[in-house]
């Protein structure tokens, strides 16, 4: 934890968005100060605390050097990025320009004003369709659509350029990220919505069934089955991260996530046990390039930076997000 002697600021790009806003919160609970950028494309203005929310593109150059001077940073986590996977594939060069290009506009940026050491939010996806499970972090690279290229190729750019500059770094390979602050102060609200859990509870809310895409792999009840980490443990790993980068440690990359898969089928059930709501959902053909099973092997965190999930729970996850969702239906 950060002393209020030397409070070291950081900077949040996509602070406003779903993990980025949850983080924000954890840092400044951690003692640290934070500055948050974000074009509210998909972020929300509400989501962050006004004095600390600048509102700009990550492509603008200027007005990142210009910050870094005038609230100079020690450390960036970088979040903002696009994420829809099914709109990268149809519009390929807008996830290129936006993850990748912007990324270079902050990182020139960084370099011209001297600030060094990056947390950067990467993806599962850089792995594609790996036969075997959990993953560890030496699998090879292997994206099976631009938005995962879009991360293996800033992932590449970070090690070329702490190999030219000393710039350290940390990626972290989320999983499925999922749940809300236990205090109900930040959550999950993308807009389209694509994640299992939100669209559950949307479900119960229209009656409209939710598709389960597929039930006849070769898992145990034959649906997907996927690592769902609380977005809390997932802060507390960036926060990690930046104390491990602070205190010199090279750079390095980490799979963020619990070690234990639930299927679509589990999460159901515990989303009805929580809410004590019928989910309405209908089994529908498998989608092209979903993996049987995604689950982390996150021994490398857990012995490196020490840390642990604490929320691994399934049903801390859909009661912390059930919580934020009634709070934000009204
Ligand atoms: N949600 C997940 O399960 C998941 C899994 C793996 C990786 N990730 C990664 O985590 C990060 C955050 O994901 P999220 O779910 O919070 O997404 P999000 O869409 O809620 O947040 C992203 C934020 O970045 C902002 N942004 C995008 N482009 C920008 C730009 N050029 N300049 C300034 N701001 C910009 C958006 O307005 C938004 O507030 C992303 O990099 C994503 O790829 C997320």
């Amino acid at each position: 934890m950060a002393s209020s002697q030397q409070k070291k600021r950081i900077l949040v790009t996509g602070g406003a968005g779903y993990i980025g806003s949850n983080t924000v919160l954890q840092l400044a609970d951690a003692g640290y100060e934070v500055v948050v950028v974000d074009n509210l494309s998909y972020g929300r203005r509400e989501a962050v605390d006004p004095r600390i929310l600048r509102v700009f593109d990550l492509h603008d150059t200027e007005a990142l050097v210009a910050l870094f001077q005038a609230e100079p940073c020690d450390a960036v986590i970088h979040f903002a990025a696009f994420i829809s996977v099914g709109e990268s594939m149809k519009l390929p060069e807008i996830y290129f320009d936006n993850n990748v290009g912007a990324s270079l506009s902050l990182f020139t940026a960084m370099l011209r004003t001297g600030v060094k050491h990056l947390v950067f939010s990467s993806t599962a996806a850089v792995y594609g369709l790996p036969e075997s499970s959990p993953i560890s972090e030496d699998l090879p690279y292997a994206p099976i659509n631009p938005y995962g290229e879009s991360k293996v190729m800033v992932e590449k750019i970070l090690g070329w350029l702490d190999r030219a500059h000393g710039l350290r770094h940390v990626c972290l390979r989320y999983f499925n990220a999922s749940g809300a602050d236990p205090e109900g102060r930040a959550g999950e609200m993308h807009n389209p919505e694509t994640h299992l859990i939100p669209l559950l509870f949307r479900a119960i809310q229209t009656g409209k069934p939710v598709d389960v895409f597929g039930d006849d792999y070769p898992t145990p009840d034959g649906t997907c089955v996927r690592d769902y980490i609380h977005v809390s443990d997932l802060a507390q790993a960036h926060i990690l991260a930046v104390e491990s980068l602070l205190g010199g440690a090279p750079s390095n990359k980490f799979n963020v996530g619990t070690g234990t898969g639930f299927s679509v089928l589990e999460v159901i059930r515990a989303v009805e046990s929580v809410t004590g709501k019928q989910v309405p959902h209908r089994i529908s053909p498998r989608r092209a390039g979903d993996p049987p099973a995604l689950v982390a092997d996150s021994n490398k965190l857990q012995s490196t930076l020490g840390w642990k999930p604490r929320l691994g729970e399934l049903k801390d996850i859909v009661s912390t997000a059930w919580n934020f969702a009634q709070k934000h239906s009204k």
